[in-house]
């Protein structure tokens, strides 16, 4: 198979990295944020979640930050949508694509959204069907898939099952996600193998969080699948709340410094990335766990000392 020549990066740290934070962060802290990775080349940056603000308060101001944000042209807004009512919000905040999330563990299903894989399945038909009828795209996330913090080991015939009950949704792509950052090279190839047997290979996405360090190479193991979209999360923002002790994504300023190695294009830029990290990262006084990105600042920082 060979590796693609160019892939979508999607920026998740406004949603899947900051839910996490236990201090609010400000309205203005994340539009700013918005603003700046649109500007700095992302065709998709998921920037919202229409949930229960009892289940993630950190989300609470989705409207608003939808509402404030200035949209690049080409540019997917994503919000995640995991009701009728979360779908609604996403149509009134004008956003370009809605996420419905499951999980390949039926474990998982029950502590993140409260309900069975089967009726979590039953409550997101609903939601692609008016997501169509409004002209939305649809993006189903697929956790746990490759372990989960209640189950443990996930068969890859479930993740395949979750994965051909969203297409039959109507998915327009389909994130298979690490969840808790405990796959390997081998179980990713395994994993992504078997979908890519019931999914367009091309539609297919890697949402790799990085808690045992293997994150960098899963999406390398998932390049030699083919597979041209990756989520990543400037500074390695965040973790999942119904995942304890699970890490942020994999670092946007590693895979971009890692796509820039292989030759492959992703049309971001990564000096501005950095950038980035670093404003959020000061911003809500949380330490940049980019391995790049720390290092691309304090290389930068060193060449303005030696200027003076
Ligand atoms: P529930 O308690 O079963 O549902 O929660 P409910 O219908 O009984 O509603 C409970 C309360 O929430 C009610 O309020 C509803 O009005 C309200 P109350 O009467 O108690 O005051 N409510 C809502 N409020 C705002 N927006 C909504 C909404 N829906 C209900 N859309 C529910 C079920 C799904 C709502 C809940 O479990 C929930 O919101 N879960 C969100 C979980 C979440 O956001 N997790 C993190 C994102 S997923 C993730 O990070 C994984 C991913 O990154 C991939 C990976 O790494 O694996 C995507
Ligand atoms: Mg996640």
């Amino acid at each position: 198979m060979a590796v693609p020549k160019q892939v979508k990066i999607v920026e998740v740290g406004l949603r899947d990295g900051l839910q996490n934070e236990k201090e609010f962060v400000p309205t203005a802290t994340k539009i700013e944020l918005i603003n700046r990775l649109s500007a700095a080349g992302f065709r998709n940056v998921e920037a919202a979640s229409f949930v229960s603000p009892k289940w993630v308060p950190q989300m609470a101001d989705g409207a608003e930050v939808m509402a404030g944000i200035e949209r690049r042209p080409g540019t997917i807004y994503s919000v995640l949508t995991p009701n009728l009512r979360g779908f609604e919000g996403a149509l009134a905040a004008r956003a370009d694509e809605i996420v419905i999330f499951g999980a390949a563990s039926e474990a998982f299903s029950q502590k993140n959204i409260n309900c069975s894989i089967a009726e979590s399945i039953e409550r997101f038909a609903p939601v692609a069907q008016a997501a169509k009828e409004h002209g939305l795209r649809i993006r189903g996330s697929v956790s746990c898939a490759l372990g989960c913090p209640y189950q443990g080991e996930v068969p890859v015939a479930s993740v395949v099952d979750v994965v051909q009950r969203f297409a039959a949704l109507g998915c327009d792509e389909i994130d298979i996600a690490d969840t808790i950052g405990v796959g390997t090279p081998k179980r990713t190839r395994e994993v992504f193998e078997a979908v890519t047997q019931v999914f367009p290979r091309e539609r297919l996405s890697g949402h790799f969080h990085d808690t045992y360090g293997q994150a960098l190479a899963n999406i390398y193991a998932a390049l030699q699948e083919g597979i041209e979209i990756y989520h990543a999360s400037v500074a390695g923002l965040g973790g999942c709340p119904y995942a304890k002790g699970a890490t942020g994504n994999v670092a946007t300023e590693d895979v971009l410094y890692l796509m820039n190695g292989l030759g492959i294009v992703t049309g971001i830029d990564l000096a501005q990335v950095v950038a980035i990290g670093d404003f959020i990262s000061t911003s809500i006084g949380r330490p940049n766990v980019s391995r790049a990105g720390k290092a691309l600042l304090a290389k930068a920082r060193s060449e303005a000392a030696n200027c003076v």
